[in-house]
C-alpha cells in the first residue's frame, strides 16, 4: 500500500489532502467529520476581525461616551477571540490530525494581543488569511507588500508555532513575494485564496455576488505558480483553488505542492468526498509504482523540467492563428 504521509509546516500529516478554512470547518464537530472522512489536516474557519468589529459597532449604537465605547469594544473583542479559542480547544481534544487556526485581521493590535490567546488554545499552526484590497490609487505597491511582510514579522515575533500565509494572485511578482514572506518568517504559503466574487445585475443596477465556489478549471492558476516557485525558496507550498478530485491533488503534488486544500468540492459533494479523493490519489500512486509522495513531488515543476521556457508561456499563439 502506498504511503501518503507528508510534512507540512513541520507537522506530520497522514496524507496531503487538507480541509480548507470555510463554513464546513467552523465548529469542532465539523472539523472532526473532516478527520473521519480522511483529511490529513484541517484549517478552521477564519476568525475575522471585521466580523467582530461590525458586531461591536451595531451593539454600541446609542452609547455616546467614547471611553465606554472603547471598554465595550475591548470586552466584545475579547469575547469573540475567546469563543474562537474555546472552539479550537474542543477541536484539539477531539481530533488526532493537526488543527490549523486561521485569522483574518488588519490592525496591528490584533496580531499582537489576540494571536497568543489562539496559540495558547493549542493550534498546531496558524494560517494568516491576509486580504487587503488596494482600491486607493495613492496606495503604492511597496506599501501593500510592506503590510504583508510587517504582519508576518509581527506574528512570528509573538508566536512559536508555524505560520502559513494565504494570499491571492494579484501581485506583480508572486515568486518574489513568496520569497520575501519566507524571509519575514512564514513557514508556508497557501496559493490562492478565493474572495467574494463581484458581479453586476444589469436590471436592478446593483452589485451582486458571483458564485462563491470554484470550478476545476480554476486549478490552473495554482498549478502555474506552484510549478514555477517550487525549488526557488525553502517554503512549503499549499495549493488552494480548484482542487476538486484526487487527480487534482496529484497535479498539485507533481507541480510541487506539499499539500492540497479543498473547499468547494466538499460543499458540492459532502465532506465524505475527502475519502474518494484520498483513495484516488492512492490508486494513482500504485498505478505508477510510487510508494511515497516525495518520489514524484515537483516532478513537473519548472526547476525539474528540460523545457523551463514552457512554464513561461502566456499566449495561445497557435490558437490565435487557427493551428491549435
Ligand atoms: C463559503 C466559503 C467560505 C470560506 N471561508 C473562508 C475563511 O473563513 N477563511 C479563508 O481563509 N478562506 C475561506 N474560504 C476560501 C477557501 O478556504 C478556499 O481557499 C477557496 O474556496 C478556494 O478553494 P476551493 O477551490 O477548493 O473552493 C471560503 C470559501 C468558501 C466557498
Amino acid at each position: 500500500m502506498a504511503d501518503l504521509s507528508v510534512k507540512y509546516l513541520g507537522l506530520s500529516l497522514s496524507n496531503p489532502i487538507v480541509a480548507a478554512s470555510c463554513g464546513l470547518t467552523r465548529q469542532a464537530d465539523q472539523a472532526k467529520q473532516c478527520e473521519d472522512a480522511g483529511a490529513g489536516a484541517v484549517v478552521l474557519k477564519s476568525l475575522f476581525e471585521e466580523e467582530i468589529q461590525a458586531y461591536i459597532d451595531s451593539e454600541s449604537v446609542g452609547v455616546e461616551h467614547t471611553e465606554a465605547v472603547d471598554y465595550i469594544r475591548e470586552l466584545e473583542t475579547e469575547a469573540g477571540v475567546h469563543a474562537y479559542a474555546d472552539n479550537l480547544r474542543k477541536a484539539k481534544e477531539a481530533l488526532q490530525i493537526p488543527v490549523i487556526a486561521s485569522i483574518n485581521a488588519v490592525s496591528r493590535d490584533w496580531w499582537v494581543h489576540h494571536v497568543p490567546t489562539i496559540v495558547d488554545a493549542g493550534a498546531d499552526a496558524l494560517e494568516l488569511n491576509i486580504s487587503l484590497l488596494p482600491h486607493d490609487h495613492r496606495l503604492k505597491e511597496e506599501k501593500v507588500l510592506d503590510f504583508y511582510l510587517d504582519t508576518v514579522g509581527l506574528v512570528k515575533k509573538n508566536t512559536k508555532i508555524p505560520i502559513a500565509v494565504k494570499i491571492w494572485h494579484h501581485f506583480t511578482s508572486i515568486p518574489a513575494l513568496v520569497d520575501q514572506l519566507h524571509w519575514a518568517g512564514a513557514d508556508g504559503v497557501v496559493l490562492f485564496n478565493r474572495f467574494y466574487q463581484l458581479d453586476i445585475d444589469v436590471e436592478t443596477f446593483r452589485l451582486k455576488g458571483g458564485s462563491p465556489f470554484s470550478n476545476p478549471s480554476d486549478l490552473s492558476c495554482s498549478l502555474r505558480w506552484i510549478s514555477i516557485i517550487y525549488g526557488q525558496t525553502e517554503i512549503d507550498l499549499a495549493a488552494s483553488g480548484g482542487v476538486h478530485a484526487g487527480e487534482d491533488v496529484v497535479k498539485t503534488l507533481l507541480a510541487g505542492a506539499q499539500v492540497a486544500q479543498v473547499c468547494s468540492a466538499l460543499y458540492r459533494n459532502g465532506v465524505e468526498h475527502l475519502q474518494t479523493m484520498r483513495r484516488d490519489l492512492e490508486t494513482w500512486m500504485e498505478r505508477h509504482s510510487f510508494s511515497r509522495v516525495d518520489q514524484f513531488r515537483g516532478k513537473l515543476s519548472r526547476k525539474r523540467s528540460d523545457l523551463p521556457e514552457s512554464f513561461e508561456r502566456l499566449q495561445y499563439i497557435k490558437t490565435l492563428v487557427g493551428q491549435e
